[in-house]
């Protein structure tokens, strides 16, 4: 980014800052001088703890595809930007899984590691999420595991890393810095809740030995704050149920389990007008969401969570603000129709801060 353009988005999010903190407008201007002043002497500026951490917040809140946006505010900001070894990014990710899961109280956490210098990362994150399940391609075409994690396992066995081979391995983090290249750590067993999937009436559903862990960290995507880049800056909320009753252990190129569900629990399954598919994910989305609730661990449904997201656009609105979403995801997977989202429409521009996708290092 030129000067020039980082000097202006600067600028645009001091502004947004200054005002919605409703600081005064001298000091606004006292720290527009001050990083035009530092972009002109280094090429760049550094954010308060106080910019980052409502950076963080602001990006949530631009998340188009979030249903969750109500809780933007409780954004837990943890500032790690002086950690440039492997070592201690490591040791940073499993307290944030740590605080984040908070025994099952689950408290939405981002973890920000140092930003982006022009060509130069100091700290990335290879893991899609950093607690994921292993997936592995058999010789009959089948799988073992979750599918979705073909690639990245593949990057884990090269680099010497064997997984105990069932449906459930949790892979290493893969942390890549500029000084050591990358290096892997096993996330601790401990540190990892699970959830076994029980449904709360049939018994025959525990035998098939679902489960699922209880905090999605997504960190693979780079966090953009007044033109400075964080390429690693893990975040994550609670689940919704549907996310993995619906799609992760659901989907047919995930773990496909509606055949399986349909089967333990005597659901007929010879013709598809009896949707037997769609009686299966209802009972799958109920088991996960009661398994979930039974061990304390937080959880929203798709009813509950668009009620939230009709709130946060109420509230949205009273600050004199206008929601935007891309509605092909704010709808959730199951009975979208029964949900206010699915009939209203979004404005899809995407505003800054934000999260962004970026390149993978392999595939
Ligand atoms: N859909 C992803 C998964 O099933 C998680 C994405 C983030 N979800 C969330 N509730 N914050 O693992």
């Amino acid at each position: 980014m030129s000067g020039e353009t980082l000097r202006y988005e600067a600028a645009q999010f001091l502004n947004q800052f200054y005002e919605e903190k409703q600081y005064s407008a001298i000091a606004r201007d006292n720290r527009k001088k001050e990083v035009e002043k530092s972009i002109q002497l280094t090429g760049t500026y550094e954010h308060t703890f106080a910019e980052l951490e409502y950076g963080a917040k602001l990006a949530w809140r631009n998340s188009n595809r979030c249903i969750g946006r109500l809780f933007w505010d409780t954004l837990v900001v943890r500032d790690q930007r002086h950690l440039f070894t492997s070592k201690d990014v490591a040791s940073s990710l499993i307290e944030h899984i740590d605080l984040a899961t908070n025994e099952g109280r689950i408290q939405p956490m981002i973890s920000i590691f140092p930003a982006q210098r022009e060509k130069e990362t100091p700290v990335r994150i290879w893991n899609y999420q950093l607690i994921r399940y292993a997936g592995y391609a058999q010789k009959d075409g089948g799988y073992i595991g979750d599918p979705d994690s073909l690639a990245f396992t593949k990057v884990c066995e090269k680099a010497g890393w064997e997984g105990a081979g069932t449906s459930f391995d949790v892979l290493p983090l893969v942390i890549e810095t500029k000084e050591e290249g990358l290096t892997y750590y096993e996330v601790p067993e401990a540190s990892v809740k699970e959830i076994a999937i029980e449904h709360p009436e049939n018994e025959a559903l525990a035998s098939l030995g679902l489960k699922w862990y209880a905090v999605p960290i997504v960190a693979d995507m780079k966090l953009e704050i007044g033109g400075l880049t964080y390429p690693a800056a893990p975040f994550n909320g609670w689940y919704m149920g549907t996310e993995i009753g619906a799609r992760n252990l659901a989907d047919e190129a995930r773990y496909n389990m509606l055949p399986n569900v349909a089967e333990a629990m005597g659901i007929p399954s010879k013709h598809e007008a009896d949707l037997w598919r769609d009686q299966a994910g209802v009972e799958l989305n109920r088991a996960v969401l009661y398994s979930f609730h039974r061990e304390g661990v937080s959880i929203v449904d798709h009813h509950t969570a668009a009620k939230q997201f009709t709130k946060f656009e109420k509230q949205e609105k009273q600050a004199g603000r206008d929601v935007t979403g891309d509605w092909t995801w704010l709808i959730p997977p199951a009975s979208p129709a029964a949900t206010r989202i699915f009939h209203s429409s979004y404005d899809n521009t995407w505003k800054t801060p934000n999260y962004y996708y970026q390149e993978r290092p392999y595939e």
